[in-house]
């Protein structure tokens, strides 16, 4: 089985990547959170180029994936991308934002499949790079998804990966097995599953209800419980010691990046990594308030001082 984490904007950066590769061994494939590309005949630049930058990405298989609805800027991007020495560039037809929705782009692209067809067609010919999708099922309901299917079948895609749920759903209720079942009887390129895998058990009933899975990429699951991967393949639970390293080490890569703001990127961190202690809310409770990098500390002390991990590390939202 193939694992990966996740695109997750905000969180699972460069800086998460490493540290956590670092900390938990490298999973089999990371995904950029969404980059929207330059305009044709700019670099990448900023943070989306320090997101991509081959330095701080060392030794980690990366898949950047790009938001966009625009054909040339997504081929350009594809070719400064392939000058940097990747070898897979995603497309995010999944995220259900509301701004990102209104502009037809992400999820909102699947409102329009003839539009998603031409563009899927236009830039898997003119691509420097395979392209692989990242997917829902549609807006509103899932019978949106045999058309939408259908036009990715028809196409030489590098990897389709299904989270599947409709824009309407966000994160809510429970993913919808059939049509991933579906995509995997049917599709003509690898398939990818995504979706609520937060402990064995989720991973045992997916292998179980679709033994044909060969990729899973965790999210949540993973930013709750550090060590799910290799738990996933047979290993240990994070130890107290090994969330502390981890957690004293993605801060201060934090700290050298963004100073000060470390603390509030931390405090993101802290939404899902309090499902590792057995009691979440005297953690939250703990960390919300902090502002400065001082008290940012003090607080993480007393977490650790204080607080035990649970029987079982569970993202619970
Ligand atoms: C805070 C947040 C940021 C996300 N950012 C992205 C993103 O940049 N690109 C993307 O394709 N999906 C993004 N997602 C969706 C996740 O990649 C994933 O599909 C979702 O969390 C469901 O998987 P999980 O149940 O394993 O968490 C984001 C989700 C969350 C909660």
């Amino acid at each position: 089985m193939l694992y990966s984490l996740a695109p997750m904007e905000g969180i699972t950066g460069h800086a998460f990547r490493r540290v956590h590769a670092e900390c938990f061994g490298a999973l089999d494939r990371y995904y950029t959170p969404f980059l929207p590309p330059p305009r044709v005949g700019s670099p990448f630049g900023g943070k989306n180029l320090k997101e991509i930058d081959p330095a701080n990405n060392q030794g980690l298989n990366v898949v950047p994936q790009l938001l966009t609805k625009n054909a040339d800027e997504f081929v350009w991007a594809a070719q400064l991308l392939a000058d940097l020495g990747y070898t897979e560039v995603n497309l995010n037809l999944g995220c259900p934002s509301g701004t990102v929705v209104s502009k037809g782009k992400g999820s909102g692209f699947l409102r329009d499949p003839e539009a998603l067809e031409a563009f899927l067609c236009d830039v898997c010919e003119r691509s420097a790079l395979p392209v692989s999708v990242k997917t829902r099922l549609g807006l509103e309901d899932d019978s949106e998804y045999g058309r939408i299917l259908e036009l990715y079948c028809s196409l030489p895609l590098a990897e389709l990966i299904v989270h599947p749920r409709v824009q309407a759903d966000r994160y809510q209720g429970k993913p919808r097995w059939e049509p991933y079942g579906k995509t995997l009887e049917r599709a003509p390129f690898p398939v990818a599953y995504n979706g609520d895998i937060f402990g064995t058990g989720d991973m045992d009933a997916l292998a179980e209800a679709h033994p044909r899975t060969r990729h899973v990429m965790l999210g949540r699951g993973l930013l709750a419980n550090p060590a799910l991967a290799r738990m996933l393949a047979g290993g240990l639970a994070a130890s107290a010691d090994e969330l502390r390293q981890f957690h004293d080490k993605l801060f201060h890569a934090y700290v050298d990046e963004i100073g000060g703001n470390a603390v509030f990127r931390m405090k993101e961190w802290w939404f899902y990594a309090k499902c590792a202690f057995a009691d979440p809310m005297a953690v939250h409770r703990t960390v919300r308030k902090v502002r400065k990098i001082n008290e940012y500390e003090v607080a993480v002390e007393k977490v650790f001082n204080t607080q035990s991990l649970a029987a079982i590390a569970r993202f619970s939202g």
